[in-house]
């Protein structure tokens, strides 16, 4: 069976936690599991994986966390071929204080790892939320998981859950 990599950038350790949470439901013994800041070094650890669950957390103002953005320039600047690569993203946002930017990142991260010919599966419904605006939005739909910790931690468990049902035949098989 194919291993997955799991690399999640989170500064305050949202997003890791639902990383850590998705290599428990997905299965430890499939998942490898990579902090941007502790364990990535280059962005060939990417290209390791035919399946990639990557998680970032939005910061400033609709930025990438900050350990996603050197990899991100680098890979602008030198186009690694994603083509054959399964990408699904998550990340940790606030809808509330940052209702104008909600998750955004994702939305970069989609079109980063879409221009470099990689798949990307892993959509959420717009559903339970309440926000101004969000360039992870595509056809009404999130691009990946978004999670809001601060304001709907109740809910948090519960998305993890619907999410990883719908990856899991794509990552894992049913
Ligand atoms: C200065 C600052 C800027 C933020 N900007 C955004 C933003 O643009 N969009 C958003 O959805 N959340 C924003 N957030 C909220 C964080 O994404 C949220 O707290 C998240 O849970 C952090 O996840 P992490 O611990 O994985 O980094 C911001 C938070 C702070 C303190």
């Amino acid at each position: 069976m194919a291993k997955v990599g799991i690399f999640y950038g989170s500064t305050s350790g949202i997003t890791e936690e639902i990383a850590i949470k998705l290599r428990e439901k997905l299965g430890e013994d499939i998942c490898d599991i990579y902090s941007m800041e502790e364990d990535f070094d280059e962005y060939d650890q990417l290209l390791d994986y035919d399946y990639l669950l990557l998680g970032c957390s939005t910061w400033g103002a609709g930025e990438v966390q900050n350990d996603w953005r050197e990899p991100l320039f680098e890979m602008e600047l030198d186009k690694p071929d994603f083509t054959g690569k399964t990408i699904a993203l998550f990340g940790a946002g606030d809808q509330v204080d940052h209702g104008t930017e909600f998750v955004s990142a994702l939305g970069k991260m989609y079109e980063h790892f879409n221009k470099l010919g990689a798949t990307l599966v892993g959509e959420f419904p717009n559903e339970g939320y309440d926000f101004q605006y969000s360039s992870a939005l595509l056809n009404d739909k999130f691009v990946g998981l978004p999670i809001d910790e601060v304001n709907q931690s109740e809910k948090t468990e519960e998305r993890i859950s619907q999410w990883v049902d719908s990856i899991r035949p794509i990552f894992i098989g049913s």
